[in-house]
């Protein structure tokens, strides 16, 4: 892939500067809003090659080790897929039968995992689907869910974080009759634009973002990096020739919560992780955990810049918000308009329902996060934790027990949120999603349905997606069997 590396400007360095000396205070807190020159083109990752043989269409993917300039003659060790930092866009059609030849040139134990799909357990990529160093992996299913953003990245068990944090990472998305219907727009990195947004902290002076000495500084929640990038990019920017550009973003990050928005203007959320939402929700702020997706269609008028940042995110009620990064706010990508821009129609769409109903539920699960556990136990790949029915609509009741930040993640299915404290969820919640951000000490009420891939042996894992807090064990393991 052809990603290139960016280069701290003046500007960016001297922003990093002073967010290193604010971060000395009692409260730190990290900042880039308004410093930095946005001077570097947004990378696109480009989309994935694939070839069509006995009407399978097979992607070919490789990871490896890689190197990044990030800072000026101080080149920093990354890792990529077919590149050197992240990876291609894999893209796919409802219905289609992919296949994945997948080669690993990495020195350690790896895995690539389909965060969003559905698909048989033996598919999904997770920590029992290891790929030795050198080794190869060639997983196949059908795609078989509405259109939505979905992204791959490795899941081996202990070293999901360094492995995503050193860039294994990119996005899978699908596409279906009625995504191709809506008026959305959907010119790949023209106005229908990927946004991989991650942080890191790198060393000044050696280029070094060895992920594992930086712990020593901190945050319960895992590394919080000063230095936000957009598709590898710091400091980016994206011409726009239309007065709507839709922004799929991805949070990649390990630990971070954004809180995405412009001073200025309201955005349009028209998908969640899991697909369209029932129909466009107008918001100044959208909150993204790790893992979690949003698509947002952002007006623009011709000539302007509009800069889109993270504010400093509500986490609920957290304690020590500071060191989970409440406090922080980043500038991340400058849309820059042309002097005349193409017209395109307000979002608009057929919303399918997939008809999840409270009442077909057959079983509830409780699940309380606290520490770097589950209901008490934290991760064994040799227990089964549930047991689902093929077949069967369950209620899962989520729910944070500490007062720092977890999410919750569930592998192969997308569910819906019936309640949050008893109440509707709000409406940028009303989508499916696999992934959900569990503000402290609040009950959340989600309702999913298990209609395929009975496998007795296979286990999909359940888990909080700081990555961090997975890797030291905040994650269950389920299988789907018969009844
Ligand atoms: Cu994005 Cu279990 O992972
Ligand atoms: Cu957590």
């Amino acid at each position: 892939m052809t990603v290139r590396a960016q280069r701290f400007t003046a500007g960016v360095l001297a922003a990093l500067a002073a967010a290193a000396l604010s971060g000395c205070g009692l409260m730190p807190s990290m900042s880039s809003v308004g410093d930095a020159d946005f001077d570097a083109p947004l990378p696109i990752p480009p989309l994935a090659e694939s070839r069509v043989e006995d009407g399978v269409r097979v992607f070919s993917l490789t990871a490896q080790e890689g190197e990044m300039e990030f800072i000026d003659g101080h080149p920093t060790a990354t890792r990529g897929f077919d590149g050197d930092f992240l990876g291609p866009t894999i893209r796919a059609e409802r219905g289609e039968r992919v296949a994945f030849e997948i080669a690993s040139e990495l020195s350690d134990v790896t895995s690539v995992h389909w965060h969003g799909m559905h698909l048989p357990a033996e598919m999904d990529g997770g920590p029992h689907q290891p790929i030795e160093p050198g080794g190869t992996w060639e997983p196949t299913w059908t795609i078989d869910q509405p259109a939505a953003t979905l992204w791959y990245h490795p899941h081996p068990h202990g070293s999901t974080e360094q492995q995503v944090y050193e860039g294994l990472a990119g996005m899978f998305l699908l596409d279906d009759e009625r995504s191709r219907a809506a008026e959305l727009p959907s010119a790949y990195g023209v106005d229908d634009v990927p946004v991989i947004v991650q942080d890191r902290d790198i060393d000044r002076d050696t280029g070094e973002m060895d992920h594992r000495e930086l712990h020593g500084k901190g945050a319960e929640v895992g590394l919080l990096g000063d230095t936000v990038m957009a598709n590898g990019a710091v400091g980016a920017f994206h011409d726009v020739t239309t007065d709507r550009v839709r922004l799929r973003l991805l949070n990649g990050s390990t630990a971070r919560t954004y809180a995405f928005g412009f001073d200025d203007r309201d955005v349009a959320l028209v998908a969640s992780d899991g697909g369209l939402l029932p129909e466009p929700v107008i918001r100044e702020r959208v909150r993204l955990s790790p893992g979690e997706r949003a698509e947002i269609v952002v007006e623009m008028e011709p000539g302007e810049r509009a800069m889109l940042r993270s504010f400093a995110p509500d986490l609920g009620t957290v304690a020590a918000g500071f060191a989970a990064g409440a406090n922080d706010a980043f500038d991340v990508l400058e849309l820059r308009a042309a002097d005349e821009l193409a017209p395109r129609p307000a979002p608009s769409w057929e919303y399918e329902d997939v008809g999840l109903d409270e009442a077909d539920a057959v079983a509830t699960r409780r699940f309380e996060l606290s520490g770097r556990k589950i209901n008490g136990a934290s991760m064994n790949m040799m227990r089964i934790d549930e047991v689902v029915e093929l077949g069967d609509t369950e209620i899962w009741e989520l729910r944070n027990d500490d007062l720092s930040p977890h999410n919750f993640h569930v592998h192969d299915v997308q569910f819906e949120v019936l309640s949050i404290d008893g109440d509707d969820p709000p409406a940028e919640l009303s989508g499916r999603k696999d992934t959900i951000y569990l503000e402290p000490h609040r009950e959340y009420r989600v309702i999913m349905r298990f209609e395929d891939y009975a496998d007795p042996e296979v286990p999909y894992m359940y888990h909080c997606h700081l990555i961090l807090h997975e890797d030291e064990g905040l994650m269950g393991q389920f299988v789907v069997a018969e009844p």
